[in-house]
């Protein structure tokens, strides 16, 4: 530890001078009231320094005390089901104890130190150990067991370990390593902004299943993937990051919320609470890590969020979990950033924003990642990283949206003309993208059905033509189609309204199983074909679109997920209804 004097506040921003040996981000205390801060910038003997709370009332002349330890986040049971600000500070605990508004220089630790765990030895006295290995597991909350792991870096042979009630600071087992024995407790630290260690990292190619079904069909992202969410105020974002939340098959979330509206945050604190884990009926927070930002919380600890959550995002990683980081927006995160870089007046660059924006966001994606976790079991883990964008009105070209697309693997583009006309998710389906697809297509075509990826081509193929025929129509009218192309026009508006369309609110609509998007799909391209066929063999455009299994078919995504079969009879009818009984042999049977 070391001591300084402050020379200047300038908003967030402090500078010091004075301290003994300072390295980059180191914590600092600032002033009387001990403020938490980073040293984020050194130049001679001037330390800059964000400050996560309000920096009112300091001045020239204050104390500045560097602790010598980078900013960390504590890891241990507890996590789960936590509310946090930037810093790791449990806003819930700092609410029912101070009030509504975080007092500054408040420190309540990230971890509950009285509460007691049962713990469960998975190892025993003489076992040996290496980092990663599971010692012990605890039953965090009823839908997730907390496994303790040797810390990284740790190895030897187990001395003491023994089943019963701890608190996270009491000693679970002792660890002879070669330098000594070594006490471990179920609280551990990690330095937020250096990613945690795996044994090796794989090309994510497993789909994380969403139910979401424009995403899981078109544009999948993989777990251990990265996805963007740019979209305008009010499109969907906030509402699609919550479904995926609810839905995907991961098990434990960490959402970082920056809040856009002012008040926005504690809609989150005030609706993140509520929602229920479809899965277990639990509280989806008992799966969950929330990390919120209010827009009246200091930028600097905005700018750390990102990556507290993902920190601790890794950690259940390494245990061996799918995890998703969803960070909704993170324009909010950016923007912190732009204005900490104006107060230390380095060269702006694109509209204000540092050079190293895009470097900054490239080091938070990258610590996505499917990997094999440390320790001797070859247990596999995963982070999917989600982040929204809001492109001050939409527009893509802006620096976060382009430097964010130049990393992910995912574009999910949310339009508002779109969400105008309620079309849910608002996701153009003609501009984004998933670099993902040829990876999970070969699950789907094992694990679902093999004609899938065929199918997907086809209604893409379908939807894009529609495309191109709405604008011959808007410069010459849809009479100059032929029937063939009306048939095309009728067969994308059911492949968006019958498919794509999908409302987060409805509970028989809010979530699809991968095999009924496939069942669903099929249904839809299985008329279009047939269709197609009696088309050629001249029967009428507007009796085929008149057929009454149109209505079923648009009614289809309603059905209940133990009713599968009803698909096949749906099949069966279309072609009763549109093909007439001939006196040749029928033509040859569509795969249905
Ligand atoms: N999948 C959906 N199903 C039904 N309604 C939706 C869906 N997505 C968005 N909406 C509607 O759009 C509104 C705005 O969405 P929101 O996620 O808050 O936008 P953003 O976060 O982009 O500002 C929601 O309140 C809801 O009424
Ligand atoms: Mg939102």
């Amino acid at each position: 530890m070391s001591e300084g004097r402050i020379v200047k506040v300038s908003g967030p921003l402090v500078v010091a001078r004075g301290l003994a040996n300072p390295k980059m981000y180191d914590l600092v205390k600032v002033g009387e009231n001990l403020l938490m801060g980073e040293i984020i910038e050194l130049r001679g003997d001037f330390a800059s320094i964000q400050v996560y709370e309000e920096t009112s009332g300091l001045g020239p002349g204050d104390q500045v005390i560097d602790t010598g330890q980078p900013l960390s986040v504590e890891l241990g049971p507890g996590l789960l089901s936590s509310i946090y600000d930037g810093v790791q500070r449990p806003l819930d605990v700092i609410r029912d104890k101070y009030g509504n508004y975080v007092t500054r220089g408040v420190e309540e630790p990230g971890l509950d130190r009285a509460r007691r765990w049962h713990f469960v030895p998975k190892v025993k006295k003489g076992d040996r150990v290496v980092a990663g290995d599971i010692l012990g597991e605890v039953e965090e909350t009823t839908v997730i067991t907390h496994r303790v792991m040797v810390p990284p870096g740790m190895e030897g042979t187990v001395l003491q370990i023994q089943e019963g009630e701890f608190t996270v600071e009491e000693e679970v087992a002792v660890i002879s390593t070669s330098s000594g024995e070594r006490p471990v407790t179920m609280l551990q630290r990690w330095p937020v902004r250096k990613a945690r260690p795996y044994i090796e990292k794989w090309a994510p190619h497993q789909p994380l299943v969403t139910g979401q079904r424009i995403v899981d069909t078109f544009f999948p992202i993989a777990k251990g993937g990265t996805a963007c969410v740019p979209g305008p105020f009010g499109s969907g974002k906030t509402v699609l990051q919550h479904a995926i939340a609810k839905w995907a098959d991961s098990q434990v979330v960490v959402f970082v919320g920056c809040g856009e509206r002012g008040n926005e945050m504690t809609d989150v604190l005030l609706e993140f609470p509520e929602l229920t884990d479809p899965y277990s009926g639990e509280p989806l927070l008992k799966r969950t890590i929330l990390v919120a930002n209010t827009s009246n919380m200091p930028v600097a600890a905005r700018e750390a969020s990102v990556y507290t959550g993902i920190t601790l995002a890794e950690y259940y990683r390494d245990m061996g979990y799918n995890v998703t980081l969803q960070a909704d927006s993170t324009s909010r995160w950016a923007e912190a950033l732009r204005e900490i870089s104006g107060r230390l007046e380095e060269m702006p660059g694109e509209e204000g924003y540092p050079a190293y924006l895009g470097t900054r966001l490239a080091a938070f994606y990258e610590r996505s990642g499917k990997v094999i976790c440390l320790g001797s079991d070859n247990r596999e883990g995963s982070v999917s990283v989600i982040g929204s964008v809001s492109p001050p009105g939409g527009d893509l070209s802006e620096p976060v949206t382009q430097a964010t697309l130049r990393v992910v693997k995912v574009f999910w583009g949310l339009e508002d003309r779109l969400a105008f006309a309620r079309h849910f998710p608002a996701i153009n389906w003609l501009n984004s993208y998933s670099l993902y697809l040829d990876k999970t297509e070969d699950y789907w075509r094992d694990e679902v059905d093999p004609v899938f990826p065929d199918l997907r081509k086809e209604a893409m193929a379908i939807l894009q033509r529609e495309a191109e025929l709405l604008e011959i129509a808007r410069l010459v009218g849809v009479e100059a189609l032929s029937p063939q192309e009306r048939l095309i026009m009728e067969s994308a508006k059911s492949i968006r309204e019958d498919f794509l369309q999908q409302n987060a609110f409805d509970d028989a609509d809010a979530f699809t199983s991968l095999r009924k998007q496939f069942l669903l799909l099929r249904l839809i391209i299985s008329f279009h074909r047939w269709a197609q066929d009696e088309l050629e063999k001249g029967k009428d455009i507007q009796e085929l679109i008149a057929a009454p299994i149109r209505e079923d078919i648009a009614r289809a995504k309603f059905i209940p997920e133990d009713q599968l079969h009803r698909f096949d009879d749906l099949e069966k009818r279309i072609r009763e209804e549109i093909v007439p009984v001939r006196a040749e042999v029928p033509s040859e049977n569509r795969g249905t």
